[in-house]
């Protein structure tokens, strides 16, 4: 079975991304004005671009770290079980904690991450999403800064994929199908 033939049409240019980024870092700015030091957690793989160009925006003294969760899949919709797949390399009690995510879809990826952080003691955690779905959620859940609000689309690029393909564009691009894929 090959994969079903799609083509991408572009939804935020990169320049509309790196503009949104500014904006929001200047809220971060201010938020951690007082931090001796902020631990940015990107969670793999989809914010890796995000997160390259959000800690060069931010003027505060930063620590990078990664975290990797399993995503369930689409045929486990019944498991919203979120496993660790890659921890921290640091301990975060008493620091000031900035989760960066690519998408809020569901929500049930940021909701389990921000209450498995939240049980090791950060002196403050915040969640940035560059984008986020709101008509697709299963649980209540709200990151503190949103890069843009979209529509139930499925989308590529600026680190986020489909079939691990398109991470690399440096916009992001809505797929669209074209056809049906071969047996
Ligand atoms: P949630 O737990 O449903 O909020 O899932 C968030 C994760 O689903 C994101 O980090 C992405 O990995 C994935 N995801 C959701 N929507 C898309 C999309 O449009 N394109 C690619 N990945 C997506």
């Amino acid at each position: 079975m090959t994969q079903r033939p799609y083509v991408i049409d572009e939804m935020i240019s990169a320049k509309a991304i790196a503009a949104r980024i500014e904006a929001l870092c200047v809220k971060i700015d201010a938020e951690f004005s007082d931090t001796d030091k902020l631990v940015v957690v990107g969670l793999l793989r989809g914010s890796f671009v995000f997160i390259a160009d959000l800690v060069r925006e931010l003027d505060l003294p930063v620590e990078v770290d990664f975290l990797e969760v399993s995503s369930y899949g689409n045929e486990m919709q019944s498991s919203r079980e979120v496993r660790v797949l890659k921890d921290l390399r640091s301990g975060i009690e008493r620091r000031d904690v900035l989760v960066v995510e690519d998408i809020v879809d569901t929500g049930h990826t940021l909701s389990h991450v921000t209450a498995l952080l939240r049980s090791r003691k950060p002196a403050r955690l915040r969640t940035i999403a560059l984008l986020d779905k709101p008509s697709r959620r299963e649980v209540d859940f709200r990151a503190d800064w949103i890069g843009f609000e979209i529509p139930d689309e499925f989308v590529v690029g600026y680190g986020i994929d489909y079939a691990q393909r398109n991470r690399n564009l440096p916009y992001i691009g809505k797929v669209r199908f074209t056809g049906e894929a071969e047996s």
